[in-house]
This record gives C-alpha cells, structure tokens and sequence, in this order.
C-alpha cells in the first residue's frame, strides 16, 4: 500500500515534465522489487498500546501522554518529533522503563514493561539498551574512557574487555586520543560523543536518543548522523531519537509525530 503510494506520487512528479526520456520512465510499471523495499522488514521490537502517563503535583494533573499507540521494528530508526511540551521525553522514559505509565500496555521484545520486577527490569535495560539522555550525563571524576566502559562493568564485562571495548568505540566516535581527559576538559561537541561511545558501547539493541545532536554545530551534527546511521545498519540496531531538527528527522526512516501527548498524522 505505502510502496503504492510513493510510487503514484514520483509518476504524477514526473510526468509533469516534458522531457520525453522522463515520459517514458513514467510509462514503467513498477516493479515487485520497488514495492517490497518500501515494506518495512524484522520483527516489531517496541509496541506501545494506550499509553496514558499523567503527571500529578499538589493541584494540577499534566496529561503528558494522552493515548499513545506505537509500534518500532527491529533495525528502524525512527525520530520523534514535535513543538516542545508536546510529550516527546515523557514517551521516551516510559518506553524504555525508567518511569511508570498510568494506563495501556508497553512491550519491549514482546516482554510486557509492567510484568518485569525492578531489577529484572534494570538488568534487561543493561544489556540491550543505550541512552543518551542529557540527564544521563558524563561522571566528572572518570576519564572519558572510564565512562565510556561503566555499563560494560555494570553488566558483568571483565575489566580487560571492558577497556578494549571502550577503546574502539572511542575510537569510532573519533575520541580515542581524549580518553585519559575528564568530561570537563572536553568541548560540547566532544563530550556528546563521549555520551554516545557510553551508550553504543555494549551494542544495545536499542538506543533512545533524546536530542542528540541538541548541543551540535552542523557539521558535529552531520557526523553524528553518520555514525548513527551506520551503526543502524551494520548492527541492525533500533534507534529511538527525539529531536527539534529537521536534518536528523530526515535522516531517520520514519518521523512519529506528536502533539498535546497524542501521536498525530
Ligand atoms: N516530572 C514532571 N512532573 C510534572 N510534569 C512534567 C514532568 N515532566 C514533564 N512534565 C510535563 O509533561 C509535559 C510533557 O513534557 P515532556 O518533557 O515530555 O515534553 P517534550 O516534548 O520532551 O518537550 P521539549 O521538546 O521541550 O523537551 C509538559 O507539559 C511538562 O510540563
Ligand atoms: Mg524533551
């Protein structure tokens, strides 16, 4: 149906031009192939069903989510995006099990979020998932290597490991000559790669990014993008991104868009 769609719309676009070569493209069935690519592959990973989350405090209830229904499959990177306020944090701690919903259902790799205990829920989050949350950030007294292997040591690495891993995902994110510094003495740029080394380190299966390339300059973000993007693709890793920009949306494959916490078309 999507492939379709995609495929009337290119058609109308290009039979508006008057080149004949172009006319005769236009005339081309598409094929079976074309419309099989366009279908999403892998099993669903993420399904949020009803999700409602209000926030209380002394006399006034927020509604931050308001009925969310979404469903991610394995391997997708998917960006969220909407005006500020419109709940896209909100839906990020709640997917990935740091806060509590109010109503609906959330599963993550068919496991349903509300039957797992706290710590089977913090052992599961661990070792499949990154984040780079600005409220998770870098520990001031570790150098950038020693943050870089804290979920690896977290989730039982030996300490060797733990290092030679850290070193080639530094290396990755082109940091490996800054491992030794503190966070202070890194740039802004910098130390987002550093959150990120930290979040892809022990190969999740999936990320949640919240604004990720927020504190970038353009060419920090297109680097960013790249890295992300090949990773996605390499390891078939899910990536969850909030974001405000417009470059990263479009270099998702698909944009969820929200507004006053409901998912909007
Ligand atoms: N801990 C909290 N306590 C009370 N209200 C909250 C809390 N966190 C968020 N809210 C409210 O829930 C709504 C959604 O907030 P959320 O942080 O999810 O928005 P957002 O889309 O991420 O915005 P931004 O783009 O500015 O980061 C807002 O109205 C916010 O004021
Ligand atoms: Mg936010």
């Amino acid at each position: 149906m999507k492939g379709k769609i995609i495929m009337t719309t290119r058609k109308k676009k290009i039979v508006s031009k008057s080149s004949p070569k172009v006319k005769k493209i236009a005339t081309k069935k598409p094929t079976k192939k074309k419309a099989i690519s366009l279908k999403r592959k892998g099993p669903v990973v993420i399904t949020s069903t009803g999700v409602v989350k209000i926030y209380k405090s002394t006399n006034v209830e927020v509604t931050a989510l308001d009925g969310v229904d979404i469903s991610i499959t394995e391997g997708e990177m998917v960006a969220i995006m909407g005006p500020s306020g419109c709940g896209k944090t909100t839906l990020l701690n709640c997917l990935s099990g740091l806060d509590s919903i109010n109503s609906g259902s959330i599963k993550l790799q068919g496991m349903e979020l509300e039957s797992l205990s706290d710590d089977k829920l913090s052992e599961f989050r661990a070792k499949n998932m990154g984040f780079v949350f600005q409220s998770y950030n870098l520990l001031p007294v570790l150098t950038t290597v020693e943050n870089v292997e804290l979920p690896l040591l977290v989730s039982g690495t030996s300490a060797k490991d733990a290092r030679k891993k850290s070193e080639a995902k530094l290396d990755d994110v082109g940091l490996l000559e800054w491992k030794q510094h503190l966070p202070g003495e890194l740039s802004g740029g910098q130390r987002q790669r550093a959150t990120l080394a930290r979040a892809l380190v022990n190969e999740p299966a999936i990320v949640w990014a919240d604004e990720p390339t927020g504190n970038l300059d353009s060419t920090n973000e297109v680097e960013i993008m790249d890295l992300l993007t090949d990773l996605n693709k390499k390891n078939n890793q899910t990536f969850v991104i909030v974001t405000h920009s417009n470059y990263v949306g479009g270099r998702a494959n698909r944009i969820i868009k929200m507004k006053d916490g409901k998912v909007v078309k």
